[in-house]
C-alpha cells in the first residue's frame, strides 16, 4: 500500500493522520498515512530513509519545514515564495518534489466561510514563517492593500521588501495602523504564550472579518478578545489545517478531496461540536 506521513516535533498531536485517512476513505484511494518524530538533528536522514524504503510523499510541519526546503530536489514556485516545505512527492522519475501547501489552505478556507479578498484592506499580523507563506497566495487574491505588523518591526519591511513585486504590501508598526481593514490575520504565535498582539481595539469593528491561523477546541485569545470588541465574524485555523491537507492530497493522488465533512468530523473528534 502507498505509505504517506506526517515528520515534526513534536507531532503525536497532528490531526494529518485523521485528516487524510478521511479523505483516501472519500476518493477510494488505498494508502496509509502516518507519524514520524525525528530528533530535531536527524530529519535529513529520517527522510531519506523514509523515501529510500518506498514512501511516496510527506507533510512537513514545525520545526522541519525550512530544512526540508534544502534538501528536496526541486522546489515548486509557491514553495521558493515561502522560503518553506510543508509537502513533498516523490515523482514517477524518482525527484523529491517539495511543495507547499499552506497560503493556499489559508485562501481556500477564506474563500469557503465567503470572505472576499478582491480589493480588501487586509491586516496580516506576524513576519514569521506563517505570514511569510500566506503572502503571495493573498497578493495573488487582489487586495487592494496588504499591511504587515510586526513586533519587531524591521521584519515586517523586510518581507514587505521581498513581496513587493506581487502586490500593494507594506509594513507598519502596530502604533501606526490606521483602519479600517476589512479583514485581520492573525499568523503570529503570539498565544502559544497565552498572549496577545499588540493590536489597538479600536481596529475592531462589527463588519470586520477575523482569522486566527490557530486553533483550539475553545475559541483562541485573539479570537476571544475581537469578540469582546465587537467582531461577528471570526475564523480559527482549524479550516486551514484541512484545507491545506487537501491540497497536499491533490498533489500527491491528483484528485481533490471534499473538505466540508472533513472538516465537520475534525470537529467532532476535538470537541468542538
Ligand atoms: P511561525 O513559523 O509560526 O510564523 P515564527 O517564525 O517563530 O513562527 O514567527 C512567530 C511570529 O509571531 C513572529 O512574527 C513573532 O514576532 P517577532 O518577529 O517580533 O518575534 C510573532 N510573535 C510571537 N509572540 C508574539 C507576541 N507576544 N506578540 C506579538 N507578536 C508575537
Amino acid at each position: 500500500m502507498d505509505r504517506y506521513l506526517v515528520f515534526g516535533h513534536p507531532v503525536r498531536h497532528s490531526k494529518s493522520p485523521f485528516i487524510h485517512t478521511l479523505f483516501a476513505r472519500q476518493t477510494q484511494q488505498e494508502l496509509e498515512y502516518g507519524l514520524a518524530e525525528p530528533a530535531v538533528d536527524e530529519f535529513a536522514q529520517a527522510l531519506r530513509t523514509f523515501f529510500d524504503q518506498g514512501g511516496k510523499g510527506c507533510n512537513v510541519t514545525v520545526p522541519f519545514k525550512e530544512q526540508a526546503f534544502t534538501l528536496v530536489d526541486r522546489l515548486s514556485l509557491r514553495a521558493k515564495r515561502a522560503g518553506a516545505v510543508n509537502t513533498i512527492k516523490l515523482t514517477d522519475d524518482g525527484v523529491l518534489l517539495g511543495d507547499n501547501t499552506d497560503g493556499a489552505g489559508l485562501v481556500a478556507d477564506l474563500k469557503s466561510h465567503g470572505v472576499t479578498l478582491a480589493d480588501s484592506r487586509i491586516l496580516l499580523l506576524g513576519a514569521g514563517g506563517a505570514a511569510r507563506g500566506a503572502l503571495a497566495p493573498l497578493l495573488a487574491e487582489l487586495p487592494s492593500e496588504l499591511v504587515i505588523a510586526n513586533r519587531t518591526h524591521t521584519k515586517a519591511q523586510q518581507l514587505a521588501a521581498e513581496f513587493h513585486d506581487l502586490g500593494p504590501v507594506t509594513a507598519q508598526t502596530y502604533e501606526q495602523l490606521a483602519g479600517p481593514f476589512d479583514l485581520v490575520i492573525n499568523s503570529t504565535s503570539a498565544s502559544l504564550q497565552g498572549e496577545l498582539p499588540p493590536l489597538a481595539p479600536a481596529l475592531i469593528h462589527t463588519d470586520i472579518a477575523i482569522y486566527d491561523m490557530m486553533y483550539g477546541a475553545s475559541d483562541t485569545a485573539f479570537i476571544s478578545w475581537a469578540k469582546q470588541h465587537g467582531a461577528r465574524q471570526t475564523m480559527d485555523g482549524l479550516g486551514m489545517l484541512v484545507e491545506q491537507a487537501a491540497e497536499a492530497f491533490t498533489v500527491w493522488r491528483g484528485i481533490r478531496p471534499g473538505t466540508k465533512q472533513v472538516l465537520r468530523e475534525l470537529k467532532r473528534n476535538l470537541g468542538v461540536i
